[in-house]
């Protein structure tokens, strides 16, 4: 089967980093056109550069990065340094890629590539703030037909919000941009906190990354050890909740999940409850089903699936020329 032609929008971030190591370890299932990001968890200075870092971190000095929209459509920016810490990818030590950042604006990537692509030939996998989708889908919508699904992580329901009592932080960043990719038509998967706060990298499971003895898994394990210091504070629980990588692996596992097919309406109105996504989950409104809810996973599996794929990533490589077996 032909592997799967996608685009990562992400805001790098420990756990966008591990989605992007997840997803560059499966060539045969993921064909990564390119990576676009946005200001999100840090801005879009250091989004940037941490997923052009990423790449160098894999040998992928090739892949296609783009710097894409620096604040959200409509709000302030919010940003998440007492997470990720000031670089967004605390517990790596931080380096001028050799990754080429791409001249083009990450929304005209995101446009030139649908249009040129066929029908329904390209998952989109929005991993922070969906700003640069939005605006790409409103500057062009006639791209619409050529998107397969979207991917995302965002969201929470019975979880509660994240960054406020309602809202989980990609949404509550960027409301506005949410809410259009919601209302836009095309097939969404939604990872939201109620399965992201299931797979939590726990120090069993971050010692079994780390003893895979390659470079990306040391890396990894390096940044689950800084990125789970607030959550585990926060919620008591041992380890982080690795949220973004959630995305990859049901493109590539669709099993470990359960979904929900209902409809997810985002709040762009009220202060109060700014980014709120309201999940009719019990069909108790005539809304449109629009997205397919992701309620539950198979955390020992996810794992399971994350610590084989980070195993193909050879041991000896040195900077820049990685790659996998
Ligand atoms: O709420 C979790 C999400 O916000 C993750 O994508 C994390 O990287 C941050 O972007
Ligand atoms: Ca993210």
């Amino acid at each position: 089967m032909a592997a799967r032609k996608i685009i990562i929008d992400c805001d790098p971030g420990q756990d966008d980093a591990v989605a992007l190591f997840l997803a560059m370890s499966s060539p045969d299932e993921l064909d990564i056109l390119g990576l676009t990001t946005v200001a999100g968890n840090v801005p879009l200075a250091l989004t940037e550069r941490n997923a052009r870092m990423m790449c160098d971190i894999v040998g992928r000095t090739d892949m296609p990065v783009f710097s894409g929209c620096d604040k959200p459509l409509r709000c302030e920016p919010i940003t998440a340094e007492y997470i990720h810490g000031e670089t967004g990818i605390d517990g790596v030590d931080a380096f001028e890629p050799e990754t080429p950042l791409r001249e083009q604006h990450a929304v005209d990537f995101i446009i030139d590539t649908l249009l040129a692509a066929g029908e329904s030939a390209v998952t989109l996998v929005p991993t922070g703030p969906m700003t640069n989708i939005a605006a790409a889908l409103q500057k062009a919508p006639e791209v619409l037909p050529h998107i397969d699904q979207i991917v995302l992580m965002g969201g929470a329901m019975r979880e509660g919000g994240n960054r406020t009592p309602s809202a989980e932080f990609n949404i509550l960043v960027d409301p506005h941009a949410a809410d259009t990719v919601f209302r836009c038509g095309r097939p969404i998967v939604a990872m939201g906190l109620d399965v992201t706060h299931k797979v939590l990298s726990t120090r069993e499971r971050v010692k079994s990354i780390a003893a895979l003895g390659n470079p990306v898994a040391e890396a990894t394990a390096g940044m689950l050890s800084f990125f789970d210091r607030y959550d585990t504070e926060k919620y008591g629980s041992e380890g982080a909740p690795l949220h973004d990588p959630c995305t990859i692996a049901y493109l590539l596992m669709p099993e470990l999940f359960k979904l929900k097919h209902c409809n997810v309406a985002v709040e762009t109105e009220s202060a109060l409850t700014m980014g709120h996504t309201a999940v009719d989950f019990w069909h108790v409104t005539d809304r449109p089903h629009n997205a397919h809810w992701a309620w539950d996973i198979d955390a020992a599996g996810f794992y399971e699936l994350l610590t084989d794929r980070l195993a193909r990533y050879q041991a000896s490589n040195t900077q820049g020329n990685r790659g996998i077996r």
